[in-house]
């Protein structure tokens, strides 16, 4: 495989790949370095709420193509990545955080010798996460949506606490590592294409994924065939989305 592309080179690099070249094969181990690196994405709170589903076997690709509505890109995959949220994760991942700041502070110290640092992290995931998170039926959400209403007319405030504003942070985290994702699979040469198009609870059926799990998208990944890119890339003209304040 050639030198790894720059972060620059790479973003020029990838494109949506709809037909993948089936006689060229992709090292797993190649992809599941780039899932790695997804995982170094910047996510809310460092909560994590992601997980990822390496599919290496053609079977489970073949069963999942008709899923993605036998788009090209699923059905000539090497191999697929499914981006999952994990919203429902809240609380483990809250206490694996806070498990960490133990290993960082030392675990039990009292209140007044805690650092002003150790203070705000240690409420930050003891408190402020399980007010954020916690849930029922959508009511207690709705609820502290209420209250914060209320506050938020005296002071600015965190306004995304209703069960609907949190799968959207779960979301936003999860495109990021698949961003993170696509990036590093074009700067090994790699390609990929992001799919939304799929009947997603089919496929959590399939693969037995957790009940409070969501898909956020399936990256499909192989070598590009050159019709496999659909024309020039396109973009509104920057001058129409920059906006310098
Ligand atoms: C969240 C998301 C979902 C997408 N879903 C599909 C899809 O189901 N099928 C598809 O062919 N392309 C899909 N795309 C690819 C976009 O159409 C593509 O990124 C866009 O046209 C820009 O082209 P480029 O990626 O080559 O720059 C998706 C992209 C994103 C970010």
């Amino acid at each position: 495989m050639s030198k790894e592309k720059t972060v620059s080179e790479a973003i020029n690099y990838r494109r949506s790949v709809r037909i993948f070249d089936t006689e060229k094969p992709i090292d797993k181990k190649v992809v599941k370095k780039c899932i790695e690196q997804a995982v170094l994405a910047p996510n809310s709170s460092n909560m994590q709420l992601w997980e990822f589903y390496h599919i290496t076997s053609k079977d489970i690709i073949e069963k999942i193509a008709p899923l993605c509505f036998n788009q090209n890109a699923a059905k000539t995959a090497q191999q697929l990545v499914i981006f999952v949220t994990r919203k429902d994760l809240w609380k483990k991942r809250a206490n694996a955080n806070l498990a960490y700041l133990d290993s960082v502070f030392g675990k039990n110290n009292p209140k007044k010798e805690q650092s002003s640092r150790e203070k705000v992290a240690r409420n930050y995931y003891g408190k402020i996460i399980p007010f954020a998170y916690s849930e029922f039926l959508g009511i207690l959400g709705f609820f502290k949506y209420l209250m914060i209403l209320g506050i938020g007319v005296f002071k600015p405030i965190y306004r995304e606490v209703r069960k609907s504003d949190m799968r959207i942070v779960a979301h936003k985290t999860c495109g990021l590592a698949a961003q993170n994702f696509m990036i590093s699979m074009a700067a090994e040469g790699y390609d990929t294409c992001p799919m939304e198009g799929s009947d997603t609870w089919r496929i959590k059926k399939l693969l037995d994924l957790p009940f409070g799990s969501e898909i956020n998208m399936i990256v499909s990944c192989g070598v590009r065939k050159p019709e496999g890119v659909y024309g020039e890339r396109f973009r509104i003209p920057f001058n129409e989305v920059y906006k310098e304040v």
